[in-house]
């Protein structure tokens, strides 16, 4: 049983990992808050701690008697990264055996302005552990999760949907032209999750890397993938690598749904930064993610992106019928003609349109 502190413990991602961590019955968990729990806590187990990042000698006092802890601090809403600083600062103090600062993501982040958090907190630790090693820690790097190829349906239990460059319920993509064998990693929120619990168990030394492979395939892959469960190709928006280092995203879609971490104001200049930003980083290997926790547990199975994507997508229809279908059962219904299915309803009320029209 070792004692584990999770600072940032109330947001999507962390309420994962609690999960699997209280799964193995193994550990003591305490949440890191800044304000008091909105809602009954995940479990009873689980206590809480109300901390200041910006008071060091209290967060010293919240992590004493800490062996690991784990940080999921939104990197977003604290651009200098104070709070994981003081963080760090506070679990030397408080003698914590080791770190993971909030990464959960890419290798690089080349052209991902929205995640430069996370930069200077690698240097900062690499800074601390310069003459020695000081803190052992490490950078738990999952790429994206495989999740968003699922959007618009929520596959996990507490992080939301969100829209990539693949747009499986559209079948359509954006694609840097040339750049098709570009890498990107895509591994299930539930196998980081069943990942970072067995690092928490694991007794040897952590590597500083953390890169945990769940899916290394091409863009074109993908696109093949989503060929084969979608029942046909998808449509490819092809962009020039240099309109996109120039700024510009010259596509026929462009995504929609943002994290809740962004402000409404902020949102339409993000969403075409991250499509530009996965895209350039892409083609630039920040995605190709090194499988560290892959050799330490060979035994775990991860989740193939085939198997994963198969399953949620099953007896999905197409979204076209889904917006026309009910646009047009609701027509059919005005003419008097209920229950009908959403392909049935495209094709009859296109019938009758076409009937009406040439008689
Ligand atoms: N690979 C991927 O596809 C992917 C997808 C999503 C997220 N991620 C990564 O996963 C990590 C967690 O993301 P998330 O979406 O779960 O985060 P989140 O829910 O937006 O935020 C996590 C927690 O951060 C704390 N927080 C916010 N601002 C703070 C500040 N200035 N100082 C200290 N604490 C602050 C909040 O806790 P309190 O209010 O309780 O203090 C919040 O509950 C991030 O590193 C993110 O980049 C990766």
């Amino acid at each position: 049983m070792v004692k584990v502190a999770i600072a940032g413990g109330s947001g999507q991602v962390s309420k994962e990992i609690i999960d699997a961590l209280l799964e193995s019955k193994k550990h003591q968990i305490t949440i890191l808050s800044r304000k008091e729990a909105p809602t009954a806590p995940i479990a009873p187990e689980i206590h809480r701690k109300i901390v200041d990042y910006n008071d060091e000698k209290s967060l010293v006092e919240a992590l004493r008697g800490t062996h690991t802890l784990l940080s999921f601090v939104q990197v977003l809403s604290d651009p200098d990264q104070k709070s994981q600083k003081n963080l760090i600062n506070a679990a030397i103090a408080a003698g914590v055996k080791r770190f993971a600062p909030s990464e959960y993501g890419s290798k690089g982040t080349v052209n991902m302005a929205w995640w430069q958090g996370k930069e200077k907190v690698r240097e900062y630790l690499e800074e601390v552990n310069r003459k020695g090693k000081i803190l052992e820690y490490t950078l738990f790097q999952p790429g994206l999760f495989l999740n968003y190829l699922a959007y618009p349906h929520k596959t996990a239990k507490y992080v939301d949907p969100l829209q990539s460059v693949f747009d499986f319920e559209n079948k359509r993509a954006i694609v840097i032209d040339g750049h098709e064998d570009a890498i990107m990693t895509l591994t299930t929120v539930a196998d980081l999750a069943a990942v970072v619990a067995r690092a928490v168990d694991y007794e040897g030394t952590w590597p500083t890397t953390g890169g945990i492979r769940g899916n290394r395939v091409t863009f074109s892959q993908i696109l093949e993938v989503g060929r084969k469960i979608r029942g046909s190709p998808f449509t490819v928006d092809k962009v020039k690598l240099e309109d996109l280092e120039a700024g510009n995203l010259n596509t026929s879609w462009g995504l929609k749904a943002v994290h809740k971490a962004v402000s409404e104001d902020q949102a339409s200049a993000l969403l075409k930064a991250v499509s530009i930003g996965i895209l350039l980083s892409s083609s630039k290997g920040a995605w190709d993610i090194s499988d560290d926790f892959n050799q330490l547990f060979p035994d775990h199975e991860f989740t193939s992106i085939e198997e994963f994507l198969a399953k949620v997508w099953e007896g999905k229809p197409w979204t076209s019928c889904i917006s026309n279908g009910t646009f047009y059962r609701s027509l059919l219904s005005s003419i008097g003609v209920n229950k009908v299915g959403c392909w049935s309803a495209s094709f009859l009320y296109s019938s009758y349109w076409r009937r009406d029209t040439h008689e």
